[in-house]
């Protein structure tokens, strides 16, 4: 199957490593820096075959691709994957899938409609320990789930949110519970079997002035199975 990835920063190399143990061929790559693209190209010896592209539409127009994985700043996942679904790829999208519930429902709506697979990088369900425990509660090994808690109690400094321009923004990133806590909130939610009904939030930012987003999420969920959730995420941490 032909392969394409949009994004080549720092993630991109297990976006790459991961279609290549899978057996996709990569015939393009996509990033608006084009050194992005020529580092990935040199660090998995690509052969000169691979296309660059500097604009994903040209990509999409240009080439007949199968799969398109998307790894660029989380604002821009939606607009990306509507322009890839319109292109009828079947996408693998970098977490968020995208920043709001509108433009996810768009995502998934608009892929069903033309038959495509969508998949989010939530790659911690396939980890042995929790597909285990997954089981057990399915087999409901734990009899009923009453409630379950997420804790991410994490350090990203000044440096870490200096790393990129759209780290810590609203429009881009999305805060510390759409960016760093999301993992954990999407295994807690897919533990306690249900979607959820209802949810009691707070969110500041305490220690982190120079970014827009919050640093700290504290949120208390309803499920619709009648079991509680409880979320605390933050960047704040000191080790
Ligand atoms: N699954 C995970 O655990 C995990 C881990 C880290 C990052 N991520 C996600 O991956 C995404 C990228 O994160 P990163 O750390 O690699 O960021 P990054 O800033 O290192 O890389 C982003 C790349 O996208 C390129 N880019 C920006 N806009 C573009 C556009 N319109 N078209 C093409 N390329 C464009 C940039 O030039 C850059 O090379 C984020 O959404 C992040 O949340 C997921």
């Amino acid at each position: 199957m032909k392969y394409a990835l949009i994004g080549c920063g720092r993630i991109s190399p297990n976006n790459i490593q991961a279609a290549i143990n899978n057996g996709l061929e990569v015939v393009a790559l996509c990033d608006i820096v084009p050194s992005q693209m020529d580092d990935k190209i040199k660090l998995f010896n690509l052969p000169n075959t691979v296309r660059k592209y500097t604009n994903h539409k040209e990509m999409l127009a240009n080439e007949k691709l199968d799969i398109v994985a998307i790894s660029t700043p989380s604002g821009s996942h939606a607009e990306i994957a509507l322009d890839c679904i319109d292109a009828n790829c079947n996408l693998i999208i970098e977490k968020p899938i995208a920043l709001s519930i509108e433009d996810a429902e768009k995502i998934i709506e608009k892929a069903a409609q033309k038959n495509l697979k969508v998949c989010a990088c939530h790659q911690n369900r396939f980890n042995k320990a929790i597909q285990k425990i997954h089981s057990a509660v399915v087999e409901k090994r734990f009899g009923k789930m009453f409630h379950g808690t997420a804790h991410v109690r994490w350090n990203r400094g000044k440096n870490y949110y200096d790393q990129a321009d759209w780290r810590g923004t609203w429009s881009q990133d999305g805060g510390a519970l759409m960016n760093q806590c999301i993992h954990n909130i999407d295994i807690l939610r897919w533990m306690m079997g249900d979607e959820i009904e209802e949810v009691f939030a707070y969110t500041d930012n305490l220690t982190h002035d120079f970014i827009e987003a919050e640093d700290l999420g504290i949120a208390l969920i309803k499920f619709k199975n009648s079991s509680y959730g409880i979320i605390e995420g933050t960047t704040n941490i000191y080790p």
